[in-house]
């Protein structure tokens, strides 16, 4: 092979394929996902945990870098000083806005104490990965996280596990309580557990608090659907 050509690609995956009722339970997991803030306490067995964890680190990441790093809450104590931490948000938010702020507190954002498993989810600080990443370093490492958190959300979900993500606290008070090392930055508090039921549509819509767009405001040809935000 000539210096500097690409390695021929093996293409074993090819007969990999998936069938159509697999392609179509894959969309109704995807339709059915949740953000649950409403568990019923009992536990999730270690083998289904560890099949959700793994499906997280199975997400993709800029450069293959892995930025995320998972902590199970265990000791209850802790537990409970994270939802104050996540309480002590919720009223600052509630005081940030001007209007539907008593809508706003009439909303359940959190399941923390209701919930069987805690995890919480830290990007790790930056290894200085520079594939993927140069002019957009910090975004394309939390995105990175983020697709690992869906991965959770959608296995959870095939698992009938509730998940919630709560993003209501002050990181460094979370980092702090989770010993997080300097350059680290907690990005979710992911609650799950067995639920009673799913909800049907986002709690958010059901509550009346905002309504899914339709396609033709998130998709355009060509150029940027500006009109669409503008019609807001
Ligand atoms: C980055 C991120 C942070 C979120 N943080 C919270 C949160 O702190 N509390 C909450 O109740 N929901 C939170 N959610 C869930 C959203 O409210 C939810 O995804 C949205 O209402 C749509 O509902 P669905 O996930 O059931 O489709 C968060 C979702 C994302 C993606």
């Amino acid at each position: 092979m000539a210096p500097g050509s690409a390695a021929p690609l093996t293409l074993q995956a090819v007969a990999d394929i998936f069938s159509s009722e697999e392609r179509d339970i894959t969309y109704r997991v995807i339709h059915a996902r949740r953000d649950m803030r409403h568990f019923i306490g009992g536990e999730v067995e270690a083998e289904v945990l560890e099949r959700i964890l793994q499906a997280a680190h199975a997400a993709p990441s800029v450069g293959f870098m892995q930025p995320w790093r998972f902590i199970r809450i265990t000791d209850a104590a802790l537990r409970e000083k994270l939802a104050g931490v996540v309480e002590s948000e919720r009223q600052r938010t509630a005081a940030a806005m001007d209007q539907r702020k008593s809508e706003f507190m009439r909303l359940k954002v959190e399941g923390l104490r209701d919930c069987a498993e805690l995890i919480a989810v830290v990007l790790a600080p930056d290894d200085g990965t520079v594939f993927g990443r140069r002019t957009m370093p910090d975004e394309m490492a939390l995105c990175s996280v983020s697709c690992a958190i869906e991965n959770m959300w959608l296995a959870a979900r095939a698992e009938n596990i509730g998940m919630g993500w709560v993003s209501f606290f002050e990181p460094d008070d979370v980092a702090a309580l989770l010993r997080c090392p300097e350059g680290s930055k907690p990005i979710a508090l992911l609650c799950l557990g067995p639920v009673k039921a799913f909800y049907d549509k986002p709690m958010l819509e059901n509550e009346g608090w905002r309504k899914r767009e339709s396609m033709d405001v998130v998709l355009s040809e060509n150029q940027y659907p500006i009109a669409t935000d503008e019609r807001r």
